[in-house]
């Protein structure tokens, strides 16, 4: 028999890791480090382990992915889950709003509005609280039953809580990803010679149907939701009666609902609302193509009923596509990290959504050969999100005579070594191509490794150049003297380069190091594993494929590609440098307790100039001791030092209530507890 304090620990772990998710994924406002949440996680996939007996198919550790399915399971909606009519504008919209107020008989109609969602259709089912199943629209009577994918997204509640749980509840929404994850998955797929998406919509439908659970898990998606299917209480006198209602209701639950999502008194507000989001469109996290405008009275909803497509208390406002034609100059060929050469456009520069585009990405060989992009084109672009523009289509009517079909290169255009296709994209042969060992350094130093902030990417590309940096190890052996000999970098400058340096690798965990090393199919989730399994980052190279392979999230082209990288001569060599270098981080977070240490969860917020040391030491003091550091300020800090010159962040903070210390006291609190 199993104990019960085993199940009750595991219970509350569970409860624990999906409240920290809930703060991190759909509030954006993490209350616990990546370390203190692996300590949580940890744990419980260990009692996991050790009781299969306490096994839930909605634990917080089955999101990284289970099983592949054996086909896909159609499921029928027990609602239908209609499709929208559209206006193209405000004039159609008013042409909508007569139509409601005369089927229900009244003018003062109140509208909920959202935007409109760039994603997959989708719902969410609910029994008791718990998650048991997840549908696609499908033809809307029927859709796929890709349960299995749901549960790997990450802001997808698993448990519900509130003050009133639902005994059913259907929720409708949509799954998406946002225009940042979109672009670097794009980038990642490009590397790894893997197909690219033409937006963020194709990326998160893509993700969804499919068989494998584990794609999805490695996908950034989102559920956003915006209604319900059907709903019933257990509570007799507890309804929700506006749509008003039902997003609340959802938030309370703890999904998250579309951002800027509002109540409008009136039809005019509305058209406000959608003047408002048209404009700020760009500037939203996620791809939207239009706002979603409905009847605010679930009771008015009812009267207004449905027409054999779509709900007539409701309509989507689209918006004018963000594109644009202009004229494809030349075709420049970009060399990455892993050799993959990327061809982009150079354009005639041209106005599109606010800026002006004059590059544009062409992906790989493949699109510009199904596409037939010739230089001298007039080519179709559209901003997908607001990172990358891309180029679409041609316009044929505009072709010159002269034009003739493009030559991808089968050389690397800075090394000239050959250049040979590999899956989707072509790659440069010479694993000492100049190129690559930029963009690997670029990469060692930038967010996705040990995110060095004072080391530019200018600089590196220099130093490279300059045979200075050859490998990431020679960050850890330049000296400022090497810097100055720039005449463009000045003392300061310089100072802060090899500050971010000795920072970096002081802090430096193992999984930062992997993930850093850019290593083929070798993503963070892959890194974290590896930190979590091996003493340091040599060790990982003593191992077989088959050993590697024992690990979760290792399958066998992972283990092959790690197994080839610690057979390269350059990685011996990098060893070699970094061990001279004293540089050998280890896992940092396997060996010990963080939440332990004395300021274990307490947020700091540095504000004025501070005597005797620079701002970074005084947060790496924080660190130490287990705490945290922030730049803005909100209710979650837990002091606030104020230095010489406290600027306007002590105002807000008295407001906010926080504690106030100067820099003496933060001195006494540092040391007490040393
Ligand atoms: S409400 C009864 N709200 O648009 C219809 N739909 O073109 C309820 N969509 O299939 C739909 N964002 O997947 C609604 N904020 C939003 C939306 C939204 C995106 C999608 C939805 C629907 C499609 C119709």
């Amino acid at each position: 028999m199993i104990s019960p304090d085993i199940v009750e620990r595991s219970l509350y772990l569970r409860g624990q890791i999906e409240y920290h998710n809930h703060r991190y994924y759909v509030l954006d406002a993490p209350e616990i480090t990546d370390a203190e949440y692996d300590v949580l996680f940890r744990e419980l996939a260990a009692l996991e382990e050790a009781y299969p007996e306490i096994d839930d198919p909605n634990s917080p550790t089955k999101r990284v992915g289970g099983k592949p399915a054996e086909g896909f399971v159609p499921y029928e909606h027990a609602l239908r889950m209609y499709s929208l009519d559209n206006a193209m504008n405000l004039e159609d919209w008013f042409v909508f709003t007569d139509r409601v107020s005369k089927g229900i008989g009244r003018n003062d109609v109140e509208y909920w509005a959202d935007p409109k969602m760039d994603g997959l259709a989708l719902e969410v089912i609910y029994e008791k609280g718990r998650f048991v199943r997840a549908a696609t629209r499908g033809d809307g009577r029927i859709g796929e039953d890709v349960t299995h994918n749901m549960r790997t997204v990450m802001n997808l509640p698993l448990t519900l809580h509130g003050p009133v749980v639902p005994d059913l509840l259907e929720v409708r929404g949509e799954v998406v990803m946002s225009n940042a994850d979109f672009a670097s998955l794009n980038q990642r797929q490009a590397e790894d010679g893997d197909k690219v998406f033409a937006n963020p919509r194709n990326a998160a439908a893509g993700s969804i149907r499919q068989l494998d659970p584990k794609v999805a898990a490695s996908r950034p998606l989102r559920f956003m939701g915006y209604g319900i299917g059907q709903v019933e209480w257990a509570t007799p006198l507890f309804s929700w009666t506006t749509q008003n209602d039902i997003m609340n209701g959802l938030k309370e639950l703890g999904f998250a609902i579309p951002p800027e999502a509002r109540l409008c008194k009136t039809k005019q507000e509305v058209a406000e609302y959608f003047k408002e989001l048209m404009e700020g469109r760009s500037d939203l996290p996620f791809e939207i193509d239009g706002v979603v405008a409905k009847v605010n009275s679930l009771e008015m909803q009812r009267g207004l009923g449905f027409t054999s497509r779509a709900p007539r208390w409701a309509l989507a406002l689209k918006f004018p596509a963000h594109q644009v034609k202009t004229v494809l100059n030349s075709i420049r060929i970009q060399v990455g990290r892993t050799g993959v050469l990327t061809p982009v456009a150079e354009l005639e520069p041209v106005q599109l959504a606010g800026v002006v585009v004059s590059n544009a990405t062409l992906h790989n060989k493949g699109y510009i050969e199904e596409r037939d992009f010739r230089i001298g084109d007039t080519v179709l672009i559209q901003r997908a999100g607001d990172v990358i523009p891309q180029v679409l289509s041609v316009d044929m009517d505009k072709r010159p005579e002269s034009a003739s079909p493009y030559d991808f290169p089968s050389q690397c255009p800075v090394c000239h070594s050959e250049a040979r296709e590999d899956g989707e994209a072509v790659r440069c042969t010479n694993d000492t191509c100049p190129a690559k060992i930029v963009q690997r350094i670029i990469h060692f130093v930038s967010k996705a490794g040990l995110d060095m902030g004072g080391v530019g990417k200018k600089w590196v590309q220099r130093l490279a150049e300059d045979g200075v940096l050859v490998s990431p190890a020679d960050l850890f052996t330049l000296k400022k003297t090497d810097l100055l000999k720039y005449e463009r970098m000045g003392d300061k400058s310089a100072d802060k380069f090899i500050a971010a340096v000795t920072k970096a690798k002081k802090e430096a965990v193992l999984w930062r190091l992997i993930a850093g090393l850019g290593i083929r199919h070798v993503g963070e989730q892959t890194a974290r594993t590896l930190a979590t399994n091996f003493e340091n980052f040599e060790a990982i190279g003593k191992v077989t494929r088959e050993e590697l392979q024992e690990l979760e999230d290792v399958g066998p082209i992972v283990a092959e590609s790690l197994h080839d990288f610690f057979r390269l001569d350059e990685t011996k060599l990098l060893i070699e440098k970094f061990t001279e270098a004293e540089f050998c981080p280890t896992g940092g977070r396997s060996d010990f307790d963080e939440s332990d240490l004395p300021l274990a969860g307490k947020v700091f917020i540095f504000t004025g100039s501070l005597p005797d040391m620079t701002r970074s030491e005084a947060q790496v003091l924080v660190e130490e001791q287990g705490g945290s550091s922030v730049k803005s300020i909100s209710k979650n800090v837990d002091y606030v030092v104020a230095g010489e010159k406290a600027g306007s962040k002590i105002a807000k903070a008295e407001k906010l209530g926080l504690e106030i210390i100067d820099f003496e006291a933060f001195l006494e609190l540092i040391q007490r507890r040393t």
